[in-house]
């Protein structure tokens, strides 16, 4: 099986297991209580230079935590972390902004990003998205069936390099549907 036909044909993440003999990690919901944890996870991960990024202005003033996001845990200690901010692109709701995606330095290569990104992208499915979009590479995401999306369909806040903005289809056609400026729908209640 191909990582694109895993992530959309199985729920069941744990069975996209990572790849080394550390065993499994345990993927689930994040909570209020993780954000210390994965605040010490970004510093390690990208550096102070993150906060400059326009996919940061997206979600900045949004609640840290939806539904979506998602951390992994080897023996209660975070490893991992994806975040899922809900969004409209030119007011068309039902899409999801992926990102940060941070995996622990020594936990790289492991297959523990692959697993977080199958988790919330079931998830999503699971709730009726549409799509799913990230500022990314796409040699990186492409193994999981983010394509690029047209030049100038969406619109961001600021600079950015249109080969690197991406979009996964949880239903068919979808990316044709959003068009215009992205903004982070701000009503999404943190879990407690
Ligand atoms: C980039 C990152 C999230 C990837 O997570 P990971 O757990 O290391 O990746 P996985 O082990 O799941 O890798 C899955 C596949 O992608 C490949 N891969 C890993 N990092 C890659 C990268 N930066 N570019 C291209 N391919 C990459 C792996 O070799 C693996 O390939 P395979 O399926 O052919 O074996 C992680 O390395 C990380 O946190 N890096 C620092 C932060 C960062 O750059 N985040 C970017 C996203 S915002």
């Amino acid at each position: 099986m191909t990582a694109k036909q895993a992530i959309q044909g199985t729920p069941d993440t744990t069975a996209i297991g990572p790849k080394d003999n550390f065993g499994p990690a345990e993927v689930r919901q994040t909570k209020a209580a993780d954000l210390p944890a994965i605040l010490q996870l970004h510093r390690r991960a990208f550096g102070p230079g993150r906060f400059a990024l326009t996919a940061y202005r997206i979600r900045e003033g949004t609640p840290p935590i939806s539904q979506f996001c998602r951390v992994s845990e080897r023996d209660g200690t975070l490893i991992a972390a994806v975040r899922m901010t809900e969004i409209e692109v030119g007011g068309t709701g039902g899409a999801l902004l992926l990102g940060p995606l941070a995996v622990e330095p020594q936990y790289v290569n492991k297959g523990y990003g692959r697993q977080l990104i199958a988790s919330s992208l079931a998830a999503a499915r699971e709730k009726g998205l549409q799509l799913v979009i990230l500022v990314g590479n796409s040699s990186y995401y492409g193994k999981f069936g983010f394509v690029p999306v047209p030049r100038d369909q969406i619109v961001f806040p600021g600079p950015v390099d249109p080969g690197r903005i991406l979009a996964f289809e949880l239903a068919p056609g979808a990316i044709a549907r959003f068009h215009g400026p992205i903004r982070a729908i701000r009503t999404d209640q943190p879990d407690k």
